[in-house]
């Protein structure tokens, strides 16, 4: 049983319900307070051991690339003006880490992405973290280090991360049925997964939330999903082949004080920033203050 080290961050998707703040940068390099969405995703995958990351690119995404890229020029430039504090906001970009890129060039769904990354991977066990949503950790060792032992223990084809939304909200998630009898209140045994189900036609509140472990059949599982109607494939009908392939799917719930924020549309772009605002170190108390005062007038 070895440890999982490798991660892949798809990152090709269009970004439409952010248009026109996307129409020409990634919507995963987006600020979130100080840094773009992205960078939080690589922080959280490499505190989690997994050094080898491979990017899922696609057309007007060569900022991300940038991103992890050093840059000799800019760091001169800083170091020669004593800018230390700075220099240590790049820090981020001389890490032990190692980044890969592949392209998807039509961005056919997440499962078609995730398939690009066949040849990386090989034979390992490897985590998926959509690059367009921050897991938010809680005093505990971390979604993702959880995730892994009970991916490795339980032997599963896949291990998802959960989190629990409010009945009315089901039809805009992925939502999974536990085995019968099962205690979903940190890991479980997942019997089926359903993709935006009506409110009272969900098997339950737990919402697929970002983060995936797969084993490797993952991609065979991937050759064997059909289109859906908009001609892309999905993964959470692959993680149902999967199962159907004998594979067991477990789930992880997010425990309190771990959230997920995911900035896909601008009702939840612009709460995740104002929530990362205020826990800034710096400028958080500054912001507090203003939306008091804001608050009251409105
Ligand atoms: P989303 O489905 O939320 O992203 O995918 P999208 O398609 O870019 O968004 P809209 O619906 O057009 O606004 C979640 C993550 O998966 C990536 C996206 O880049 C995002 O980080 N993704 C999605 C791909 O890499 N390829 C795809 O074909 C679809």
């Amino acid at each position: 049983m070895s440890a999982i080290v490798k991660a892949v961050i798809p990152v090709a998707g269009m970004g439409t319900r952010l248009l026109p703040a996307t129409k020409s940068q990634p919507k995963e390099m987006l600020p979130v307070g100080r840094r773009p969405v992205v960078q939080y995703v690589v922080e959280e995958l490499e505190q989690a051991g997994l050094d080898q990351i491979l990017f899922v690119t696609g057309r007007k995404k060569s900022a991300i690339e940038d991103h992890f890229d050093a840059d000799p020029e800019l760091v001169r430039v800083l170091s020669a003006a004593d800018s230390y504090t700075l220099l240590d906001e790049l820090a981020y970009t001389s890490t032990e880490a190692s980044y890969f890129y592949t392209r998807q060039s039509t961005p056919l769904g997440l499962a078609d992405a995730v398939r690009r990354a066949e040849r990386f991977v090989g034979d390992d066990n490897f985590v998926v973290a959509l690059g367009d949503s921050i897991i938010k950790n809680g005093s505990g060792t971390g979604l993702l280090a959880k995730m892994v032992e009970v991916h490795l223990s339980s032997g599963a084809g896949c291990t998802i991360a959960l989190e629990h939304v409010s009945p009315e909200e089901t039809y805009r998630y992925g939502i999974v049925a536990p085995v019968a009898g099962a205690d979903t209140s940190v890991a479980f045994e997942i019997d089926d997964l359903v993709e935006k189900p009506a409110p009272g036609a969900a098997p339950s509140t737990l919402a697929i939330a970002a983060r995936y472990v797969f084993s490797p059949m993952v991609f065979e599982a991937i050759r064997r999903t059909a289109p859906d109607r908009k001609g892309e494939l999905q993964l959470t009908d692959s993680i149902r082949l999967l199962k159907q392939l004998g594979q067991r799917i477990m789930g992880v719930t997010l425990q309190p004080g771990e959230r997920r924020y995911d900035i896909g549309n601008f009702e939840s772009y612009f709460t995740t920033f104002i929530d990362f605002a205020l826990a800034d170190e710096k400028y958080g108390y500054m912001v507090r203050q203003y939306l008091k005062r804001k608050a009251r007038e409105l």
